[in-house]
């Protein structure tokens, strides 16, 4: 059975248009330009990265780019259940069972490529050696075919997080209007800017009434970095408070996909096409060793 064949043999699917693997771009995979690793954090929980990484991979792919969605919120699960998916395994099965990484992901909606965690997986920072280079050889395989490769990150600053978030190239700061989400917001790229200083950060706020009202919560974020922290960092965009979001989670969808046209939907794709715009951004990247050994470190 080929890799395709099993990742589309381990989706099952409930309410989510699964992609047929044969689509046009569904074969592409080992033949790609450099990867762009970004990780989507925020110091609050519940600020919308899921639904913000879900939503900005569907509308990458819909723009054509192959995407990779990590679910690094080893706690709770949520990714899968979000987008409708019941995926038969998950990393702790390639961790510490004898599953690959093409067995273990699934493709959900425009055809995005998910690697399902679960609760459970508290050992991850115990892998042996032995789990650790094929951890690294797996997903090595995989950065040569994808555009994008996207981690969920839990909220707050555990271990794992916090080296996720140092070894991806970029990292997205998810906030929402609320004074704590701000502070929290504030606190992570703090932990962040103490470990590399020069990691570029880009704020996304997420439950706004406006593009104007998402501009004061970065500044807010901003100003406090630049008095304490002496440094910059990069508004990137907003995404609208809208009760269609909720209809979609509620129904295991996309908002994207469920209601194309609400303003949430909207602001998704916008962010689909800054990021893409702005590939020139690309830095450096990181090798996926450095990616890996660090969060297992
Ligand atoms: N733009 C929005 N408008 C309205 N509701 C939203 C919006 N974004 C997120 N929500 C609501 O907030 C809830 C939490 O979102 P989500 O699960 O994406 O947050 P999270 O930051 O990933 O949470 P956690 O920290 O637990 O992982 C969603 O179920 C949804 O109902
Ligand atoms: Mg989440």
């Amino acid at each position: 059975m080929s890799s395709f064949d099993e990742i589309r043999e381990n989706t099952k699917n409930h309410g989510v248009a699964v992609e047929a693997l044969t689509s046009k771009e569904g074969l592409a995979l080992g033949k790609k330009r450099n990867t762009r690793f970004i990780a989507v954090t925020s110091g609050k929980g519940g600020v919308g990265k899921t639904n913000i990484v879900a939503n900005l991979s569907a509308s990458l792919s819909e723009l054509g780019k192959k995407v990779v969605v990590l679910d690094a919120d080893f706690g709770l699960a949520n990714l899968d259940v979000l987008l409708g998916l019941t995926p038969r395994y998950h990393l702790g099965h390639m961790l510490y069972g004898d599953k690959n990484l093409s067995e273990i992901m699934v493709r959900g909606p425009e055809g995005i490529y998910i690697i399902p965690a679960s609760s459970g997986l508290h050992q991850m920072s115990d892998l042996t050696l032995l789990q650790r280079n094929r951890l690294i050889e797996e997903i090595r395989d995989l950065d040569m075919d994808i555009d994008y490769f996207i981690i969920d990150t839990a909220a707050g600053v555990s271990r794992n997080v916090v080296h996720f978030l140092i070894s991806a190239g970029e990292v997205f700061v998810v906030s929402a209007p609320e004074p704590t989400a701000i502070v929290d917001a504030y606190a992570v790229i703090k932990i962040i800017l103490a470990e590399d200083s020069y990691k570029p950060i880009r704020v996304i706020v997420n439950s706004v009434k406006d593009e104007y009202c998402a501009h004061e919560v970065f500044y807010q974020i901003n100003s406090v970095v630049e008095r304490f922290l002496n440094r910059t960092i990069d508004y990137f965009g907003y995404v609208e408070r809208d009760s269609h979001v909720q209809k979609a989670v509620k129904s295991q969808m996309l908002v994207t996909q469920r209601f194309p046209n609400a303003p949430a939907s909207r602001c998704f794709r916008n962010l689909a096409h800054r990021i893409v715009r702005n590939e020139t951004w690309a830095f450096e990247g990181v090798i996926v060793e450095k990616l890996l050994n660090d969060w297992i470190n």
